[in-house]
């Protein structure tokens, strides 16, 4: 096992899991709000077509969380907007 952070808070997680895998294995949905609206989003597609799962990795926007592989201390945030 290892760990990551998600909005702060430590979860666990499987090496090799995508991140999207292992924020719905801790029961984290939302990954992003839409611009204007600021409707929530999540995994959808989970092949990397959607872009739904878009967060912040390591203070990188815009990241599809479907195709990020977990790693040990990885650094997670919802993306609000663009
Ligand atoms: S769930 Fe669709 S791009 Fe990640």
């Amino acid at each position: 096992m290892i760990h990551f952070f998600f909005e702060g808070n430590s979860l666990e997680a499987s090496e090799g899991q995508t991140l999207a895998a292992a924020l719905l294995a801790n029961h984290e949905r939302v990954t992003r709000f839409t611009r204007g609206k600021s409707k929530p989003r999540g995994v959808f597609c989970g092949i990397g077509a959607c872009f739904d799962c878009l967060v912040i990795v390591d203070g990188e926007s815009n990241q599809r969380s479907c195709l990020v592989e977990i790693c040990d201390g990885m650094q997670v945030r919802i993306q609000d907007g663009a």
